[in-house]
């Protein structure tokens, strides 16, 4: 019978007198009686705390938050504001940067298939740099600065190392076989750099290399950076840029490192080889994810003897998918009875209409768990708000920053006008 492993809850929370759960000393019934339910609820100082701890581990300017693990104008300001440059995939993350105040030249755009319309956004905005990931990318930069779309960019080469990084296969990306960069065995990379040296529509500054994401294991980044630092020192730039990928422990028993830890071990391996260029890193999970929990009503509790129970709440797939398309873990607990044993066991399920829209293949739950009930979920601040969809024609929740026992939403609960909004009847 198990009890919630509070490691699992963001920095700054707490229980009240009566037994309900504080973030940012704001108590979740008070939250979801103002914002409802399913809603995001960030403990801002936890991010600012691990903006700063990135900021303290690496150096200003050498981290580079990817925006696609959350993004929206409270996450971006907050980010930059620490000290963070924004890593952007797509013209739309750089549009949600700029849109915040963030300048183009603290932002770098990533992307394996840019368009031409970002390539255009990004150089005519200057971006701090480009992340050139393909020749044919190269051919579209070419054309779009002889055609005066904005100054000469710095360019950063995305590299695959070869490296493979012990993670899901859909978030592996630095080995050989992978759709991302100029890869370091055949020679592509080598060529890329020639290409991007003798060019005059672009300005090699420095190459890239990110091994995948959720890894655990230091050991792989410290092999990656080994890799990369061969490559890069006889080049001498003045950028190396090792990804991001740090993993996070979503359920008990999990051990993550630190992102001092991750510093040490990426730094060390870098000094010790002679790296004399400027390392940053593109952190993304590893600052948002355990900020935030996500917390539901329970609407239907169904006993269905010899086989399991099946717990409903309001949200689903559409709020996190990551369960159904990783087969990732996490907990779930309610605010009301935080250390409370969670005896049953059950299937936690949303309100989609497939047998797939699973949350929690096995969650452990006080057997007390009745209709009505609030139901959190911890470690659900990356990669869920931003991967979510309108499936089923569901709105999206709000998000909720809270801090000094104050709750202040920084994006709202979608309406079904929204759902409207971009169809033409
Ligand atoms: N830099 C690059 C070039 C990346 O592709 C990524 C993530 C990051 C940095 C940030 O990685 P992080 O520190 O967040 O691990 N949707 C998946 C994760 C996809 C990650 C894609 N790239 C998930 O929910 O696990």
């Amino acid at each position: 019978m198990s009890t919630l492993d509070r490691r699992l809850l963001s920095d700054n929370t707490a229980v009240d007198d009566d037994g309900m759960l504080t973030v940012g000393g704001c108590r979740i019934d008070d939250v979801a009686a103002e914002y409802g339910t399913p809603v995001f609820v960030y403990d801002e100082q936890h991010l600012r705390d691990r903006c700063r701890e990135a900021v303290a581990a690496f150096g200003r300017d050498r981290v580079i938050y990817a925006t696609k693990a959350f993004l929206c104008r409270a996450m971006a300001k907050l980010a930059y504001d620490e000290g963070m440059l924004l890593d952007v995939a797509s013209g739309g993350e750089l549009h949600v940067a700029m849109s915040a105040g963030v300048p183009a030249s603290a932002c770098t755009l990533h992307g394996n298939n840019k368009s031409i319309a970002e390539l255009r956004m990004a150089i005519s905005a200057g971006v701090k740099h480009v992340i050139v990931d393909s020749f044919d990318e190269m051919d579209r930069i070419d054309a779009l600065v002889a055609a005066g779309a904005g100054d000469v960019p710095d360019v950063v080469l995305r590299i695959t190392p070869g490296v493979s990084a012990y993670t899901h296969e859909f978030i592996s990306t630095g080995q050989n076989d992978s759709k991302f960069g100029f890869n370091l065995e055949n020679g592509d990379a080598h060529r890329a750099v020639d290409r991007a040296r003798r060019s005059s529509s672009m300005q090699l500054v420095g190459v890239h290399c990110h091994i995948g994401s959720n890894v655990f294991e230091a050991s792989s980044f410290a092999k990656a950076a080994e890799v990369m630092a061969d490559f890069a020192i006889p080049l001498d730039l003045p950028e190396l840029v090792l990804g991001g990928g740090l993993g996070v422990a979503y359920v008990a028993g999990e051990e993550a490192p630190t992102i001092t830890q991750w510093g040490n071990v990426l730094l060390d391996a870098c000094q010790s080889i002679g790296v004399r260029s400027k390392v940053s890193v593109e952190p993304g999970r590893s600052i948002v994810a355990a900020a935030a929990m996500t917390v539901y009503t329970v609407g239907t509790i169904k006993h269905i003897p010899g086989v399991r129970t099946y717990v409903s709440v309001d949200g689903g797939m559409s709020d996190n998918p990551r369960p159904v398309l990783y087969g990732s873990g996490y907990e779930s607990f309610l605010p009301r009875a935080v250390d409370d044993p969670r005896a049953m066991s059950a299937r936690l399920v949303g309100k989609h209409c497939e047998s797939g829209d699973v949350l929690s293949f096995e969650a452990a739950l006080p057997s007390d768990i009745v209709v009505g009930d609030l139901l959190a979920m911890p470690v659900t601040g990356a990669y869920g708000q931003s991967m979510g969809s309108n499936y089923n024609k569901i709105t999206r929740p709000p998000v909720v920053f809270c801090a000094e026992g104050d709750a202040h939403p920084v994006v709202r609960r979608e309406t079904f006008d929204d759902l409207l909004a971009t169809d033409l009847g």
